[in-house]
């Protein structure tokens, strides 16, 4: 039968070549907010690599909204010219897609690297004040941010402005908005990160009213025919936290702004929460909020495996998958998918004598089980 995962999918005036998604992963390794020669050797593998379309990371829209002093961001003249130089590289020599996710971290700003042992520098450490719905930090270990005032708001929604015209002129096909994994609008709407009594706080409607325009801002800036996606939560993992329900009808308001996906993660709000882990967690919130909201869907966390891959697409819980671990231990995940599925997929000519039939006897696949563990950047 004939693999649904390497069917084409169309978003807008895009058509992806296939269902596969290389998930944005922060490197953490950025020169104030610059790409370099990290990035090009990342993106570039990536990309020769045959996905339908490889997400940038996590990008912030402003300095002080990096999570660290490694983030890469489009907040400046220089930002946007390093970015276009590493993508000029993976369109050179690579035919993927390329989307780009735009962030703000929030509260959970001014970091240490992951593997420094992350949570907030301390002053002297070249520290920043960081800003969020309310002055609540995410635990008592980390700085509490300064509750962000009107004048506030209203400069980060022009920096999500100002990155989305950005990413459009360097010509990324693709633009996401970060709205999960506990960093600035997604604090927004979760009711354990804002406790705000005026029209940002309260209600679910008004907790959605900066997210909403900060989309809106997005979606008038970014060219018509290019899609406009969001990373959102499925669920806080909390009591009292957000739920697939809340999903659903945030899904269903952003259907209305004109966003064309949604990428259905989850946590990341409290470092309380406790996560039950396991090959494809987060897929059910993906289905349902496809089902309900009418809009579609990337599925992602713990799918590892090519069958499994395939079933979530065939099965219509999802549109696209999207995979972040596997790609970094396996960037030629995608040819080994298309071969246990039997579909075909992209490779440059360069790399093309590993293909089995261009050179039998050649097969070096070694597949590998998936760890289950949660990574939420
Ligand atoms: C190194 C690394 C960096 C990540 N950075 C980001 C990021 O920039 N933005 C984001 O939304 N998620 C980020 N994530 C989360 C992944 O995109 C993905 O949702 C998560 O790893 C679960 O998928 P997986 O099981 O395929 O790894 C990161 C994950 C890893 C491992």
């Amino acid at each position: 039968m004939t693999s649904q995962l390497f069917t084409p999918f169309a978003l807008r005036g895009l058509t992806l070549p296939n269902r596969i998604v290389v998930s944005p992963m922060c490197q953490y390794s950025a020169d104030d907010g610059c790409a370099n020669s990290w990035h090009l050797q990342h993106l570039a593998n990536l990309a020769i690599s045959g996905p339908g379309l490889l997400m940038i990371e996590a990008t912030a829209v402003e300095r002080i909204g990096r999570i660290t002093h490694g983030c890469l961001g489009l907040y400046s003249d220089n930002n946007e010219l390093a970015l276009a130089e590493v993508v000029a590289a993976c369109r050179r020599w690579g035919n993927s897609f390329i989307g780009i996710q735009l962030a703000h971290a929030g509260r959970k700003a001014s970091a240490h690297l992951p593997w420094e042992g992350g949570g907030s520098l301390a002053s002297g450490q070249d520290a920043w004040e960081t800003v969020a719905p309310s002055a609540i930090p995410l635990s008592e270990a980390w700085a509490t941010p300064r509750e962000a005032s009107l004048a506030d708001l209203a400069r980060i929604r022009d920096a999500f402005t100002e990155a989305t015209r950005r990413a459009a002129r360097i010509g990324l096909d693709l633009a996401e908005a970060h709205c999960a994994h506990g960093y600035l609008l997604h604090e927004f709407l979760s009711p354990l990160s804002n406790t705000r009594s005026d029209a940002y706080g309260g209600s679910a409607e008004k907790r959605r009213r900066f997210p909403l325009e900060v989309v809106e801002a997005m979606r008038a800036a970014w060219p018509a025919e290019k899609p406009l996606g969001l990373r959102i939560t499925g669920s806080d993992w909390m009591v009292g936290g957000l739920t697939v329900e809340d999903a659903v009808e945030f899904a269903k308001a952003l259907r209305e702004c004109g966003v064309d996906y949604v990428c259905l993660s989850s946590g990341g709000i409290s470092l309380k929460a406790s996560i039950p882990l396991g090959p494809g967690y987060q897929v059910p919130f993906a289905e349902r909020v496809r089902r309900e909201a009418g809009i579609a869907t990337r599925a992602v966390g713990l799918i590892a495996e090519p069958h499994q891959a395939e079933r979530i697409v065939a099965s219509g819980q999802a549109d696209m998958v999207g995979l972040a671990r596997a790609f970094l231990d396996d960037p030629r995940w995608v040819w080994h998918a298309a071969e246990a599925l039997g579909a075909s997929a992209s490779y440059p000519p360069q790399y093309v004598r590993t293909r089995a039939e261009v050179w039998p006897g050649a097969k070096i696949v070694r597949p590998r089980p998936a760890q289950a563990s949660a990574a939420a950047d």
